[in-house]
């Protein structure tokens, strides 16, 4: 409805519609109150203007009523764009369960995508239509802001933890993706695209260049080289946990209090392992800060997913 606005980029996600009109309606308040308050401001300068030099005006103690008014109907309309506006919030913050998972890092000054087939790509990410897409992002260096203004998806990504954003794109072609973070001389050069292909296309395209070992078997092979399975060996009197059928569910810490094992849990216990010690377990495991990249970390992320037969099906 609004593409022909050339104020507005294209819709094409799902969630756009729903976007835009939260916001039209927020400038539409916003433009009559505007004009009302500038108006009346300028009717009562000349219509109450000063006459004469003599001339003294009533004293006015105030109005119940009119009070009233303007405490109702600010409230009114403010609690209106709430509801809206966190009603919004949470469809576009909670991507839906079957969505593809695919996993993006951002450095000076390019995006580095890798899908759970294996494929990498650098500023350009192929999705398919129809089909929701969730990202899990972060930053190798300074903050960068990931954003499609067709798909109204902007997220920050961030160095030291994981945030994510998730679309499902209605229409195919090629969108633009930006930056929206300052993040040093070439940030208005950290740019790329977004095709959307039809799912048949998408199948092919992954299937082509850079096919190579899925995301988790990667992770798996990463899990053996740093060493993690001679602790976390699943044999009961391991010097670790298992770690098998975690990821999703809640475990218990020293300290008796229950955290939930997502992308960020994992992500702490592998660079800053005592921060949440599991009960029954000592303190004993090293840091792997600095012996792991960012793909690393979501590559042993996607591992671990897999064998709690979590893969794709998480948020
Ligand atoms: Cu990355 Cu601006």
């Amino acid at each position: 409805m609004w593409s022909n606005l050339p104020l507005f980029p294209e819709q094409a996600s799902t969630v756009a519609g729903s976007v835009d009109a939260l916001y039209m309606f927020l400038v539409l308040v916003s433009a009559f109150f505007s004009v009302l308050i500038f108006g009346l401001l300028l009717y009562f300068a000349i219509r109450y203007r000063r006459r004469s030099e003599a001339e003294r005006p009533v004293a006015i103690y105030g109005d119940l009523r009119l009070e009233f008014l303007w405490i109702v109907i600010p409230l009114g309309l403010t609690m209106v764009m709430f509801v809206w506006g966190a009603k919004v919030f949470f469809h576009i913050s909670t991507p839906p369960t079957e969505a593809i998972e695919i996993s993006a890092v951002g450095k000076q000054w390019m995006w580095k995508f890798q899908h759970p087939s294996g494929n990498r790509e650098i500023n350009e990410l192929h999705v398919p239509v129809g089909r929701a897409v969730k990202l899990t992002m972060s930053s190798e260096d300074v903050l960068h802001d990931f954003y499609v203004p067709a798909f109204r998806v902007k997220m920050d990504v961030l160095p030291g933890r994981f945030t994510t954003a998730w679309f499902e794109a209605t229409k195919t072609g090629s969108f633009h993706l930006f930056c929206a973070e300052y993040c040093g001389t070439v940030h208005a050069g950290m740019i790329g695209q977004v095709i959307v292909m039809p799912p048949a296309d998408y199948e092919r395209w992954l299937s082509g260049d850079g096919a190579g070992e899925t995301m988790a078997e990667t992770g798996a092979k990463l899990f053996e080289q740093l060493g993690c399975h001679t602790c976390h060996s699943g044999q009961p009197d391991a010097r670790g946990p298992s770690l098998t059928g975690i990821f999703g569910r809640a475990v218990t810490l020293q300290d008796g209090s229950r955290v939930q094992v997502d992308e960020n849990y994992l992500r702490e216990s592998i660079l800053t392992p005592n921060a949440k010690v599991v009960e029954g377990y000592r303190p004993i495991m090293p840091t792997f800060q600095g012996q792991i990249s960012e793909a690393g970390l979501m590559q042993i992320v996607a591992y671990l997913r897999l064998l709690s037969g979590r893969e794709g099906s998480m948020n």
